[in-house]
């Protein structure tokens, strides 16, 4: 089978030639066109998984084109190709909705690694079409992304559990998706059309709690001015979803526990005993056997609730469910912002890729809405991504640069502070810090201030303010000089 599919539109006979030769001899299948009317053509017999375009063919105008083919496949990958790298272009055509782009003269290694990835991303794309057509024949879950070996066993407990009454505990770190699990269980249940009720165990304050769950009779307590319905009888022949049932009181437990015995209790102030046919489904993040030994959580509950346990592995140990999950929430806030599809930059994946995800999925899907929202273009580069995610590229970057303050680090020479021999304070260290992240992300937003304040989420004035501290010279920019160094020493 064949790497993946490539298109080469371009006039230059060598240029097709060469770029033919070589992906053939990495395994790719290589159509070449001459003009854009002939790639347009080609592009209609059969689907490819990559377009490499000339951006100056004579018959078209690259960069109208190139929106033309957007309009009719949003979803294949295309890379231009350039005869200048000029930052103008490349800005047009990620806008116009390119992958990247690469320059003539090439560097084969390069263009290899770009076509791969390149390839890759429609691989992706489609895999999660699949994926969720797969998902669904196997579980009828469509909400629920993931591939690991982790995800699918859970899967598959989830859909063996859901048709009985059977208690399930949830447990998992924050973030990780034990709501949306609780709600598949619910909806491949034969109570699917019955009401699904989550109890925020945590935010309804310790003495509303019972009156919530079991309702209470006029006159139970003060404002008792009515008898009102509690949860459990809301959720009658549904689910009653426990969140973070860590947080219930012991009096509460006990109560509890004889619902779940019983499957019937009284209302606040009541005589009357309430039969229900509910499905209990807990969920904690913190581990309650713990608690159970500390004499905070009652063992018999724990066991009650324990039947089935599911668990839900953090996001780092099933690193090959963050693709998928990248792509399924650009999809979905490419969709409610009404952008094009949208994609991260080979830089940025790697970062995604990287990251340990200590808020788990729904870092991730907070990650991904912020960077749509604050994207102008489609190619997603790394500085939309949040500082700590970045914090990885900034640290690097930065740990090569510290070693410049510090004089006496052995194979270091020139200290730009604390020259003279003399230690640079902390103060200076930071300011230099400070000042280097500033002029990075100037650099990257073209020197425009307003951008970068945007970018940084401050307002412009302070960064104007620390523009004029940290002494950046801002006049020297747009006419691509190199950004001079004018700190003074010694302050
Ligand atoms: N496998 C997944 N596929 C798609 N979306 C997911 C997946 N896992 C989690 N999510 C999404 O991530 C977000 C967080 O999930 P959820 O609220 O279920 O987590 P949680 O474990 O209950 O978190 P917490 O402990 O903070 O309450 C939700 O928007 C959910 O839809
Ligand atoms: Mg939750």
């Amino acid at each position: 089978m064949p790497k993946g599919t490539i298109l080469v539109v371009d006039d230059e006979a060598e240029i097709r030639e060469g770029l033919e030769m070589l992906l053939v001899s990495e395994g790719y299948r290589v159509t070449s066109a001459e003009t854009g009317e002939s790639g347009l053509s080609k592009l209609e017999e059969k689907p490819f998984d990559l377009l490499l375009l000339d951006v100056s063919l004579p018959d078209r105008n690259g960069l109208e084109l190139l929106r033309e083919i957007r309009r009719r496949d949003p979803h294949l990958s295309i890379v231009l190709i350039t005869a200048y790298g000029s930052i103008d272009m490349a800005r047009q055509a990620f806008k116009s909705g390119a992958l990247d782009y690469i320059t003539k003269p090439w560097s084969n290694d390069e263009l290899l690694a770009q076509v791969a990835q390149a390839v890759e991303a429609r691989r992706l794309r489609e895999e999660n079409v699949h994926l969720k057509r797969a998902l669904k024949q196997r579980f009828n879950f469509p909400n629920i992304v993931g591939k690991s070996e982790k995800m699918l066993a859970l899967l598959d407990l989830v859909a063996q559990v859901a048709p009985s009454r059977s208690t399930v505990l949830i447990t998992g770190e924050s973030g990780t998706g034990k709501e949306l699990i609780a709600k598949a269980i619910h909806s491949a249940s034969p109570r699917a059309d019955k009401p699904f009720v989550p109890v925020n165990s945590g935010s309804i304050p310790v003495d509303l709690l019972e009156s919530q769950l079991f309702g209470h009779v006029k006159g139970a307590f003060t404002s008792a001015i009515a008898s009102k319905k509690g949860l459990f009888e809301v959720a009658d022949q549904g689910t009653i979803f426990f969140d973070e049932i860590s947080t219930i009181v012991p009096e509460t437990q006990a109560k509890l526990l004889r619902v779940i015995q019983e499957r019937e209790f009284m209302r606040l102030g009541g005589t009357e005993t309430i039969k229900v046919d509910v499905r209990i489904v807990a969920a904690s993040n913190v581990d309650l056997l713990n608690l159970v030994r500390e004499g905070r959580f009652r063992e018999d509950l724990y066991h009650r609730l324990n039947v089935i346990h599911l668990h839900l592995s953090p996001l780092r140990d099933r690193r090959e469910d963050v693709p998928l999950l990248l792509a399924r929430f650009l999809e979905r806030f490419c969709q409610e912002n009404t952008r094009p599809p949208q994609h991260f930059s080979q830089s940025a994946m790697k970062l995604l890729m990287d990251y340990d995800w200590p808020g788990n999925v729904r870092e991730l899907e907070n990650a991904v809405e912020r960077a749509v929202v604050l994207s102008t273009q489609e190619n997603m580069d790394a500085d939309l991504l949040p500082e700590n995610i970045r914090s990885k590229e900034i640290v690097r970057g930065l740990r090569l640069q510290l070693s410049e303050f510090m004089p006496h680090a052995p194979g270091e020479s020139g200290a730009r502070i604390g020259a003279g021999n003399s230690q640079p304070s902390l103060f200076q260290v930071m300011d230099e810090i400070e000042r280097r992240i500033i002029v990075d992300m100037l650099e990257r937003t073209g020197w425009n201030q307003t951008e970068a304040a945007e970018r940084f989420m401050i307002p412009l004035s302070t960064l104007n303010q620390k523009i004029k501290r940290l002494g950046i010279d801002v006049h020297r920019r747009g006419r691509g000089g190199e950004e001079v160094f004018t700190a003074t020493t010694g302050k």
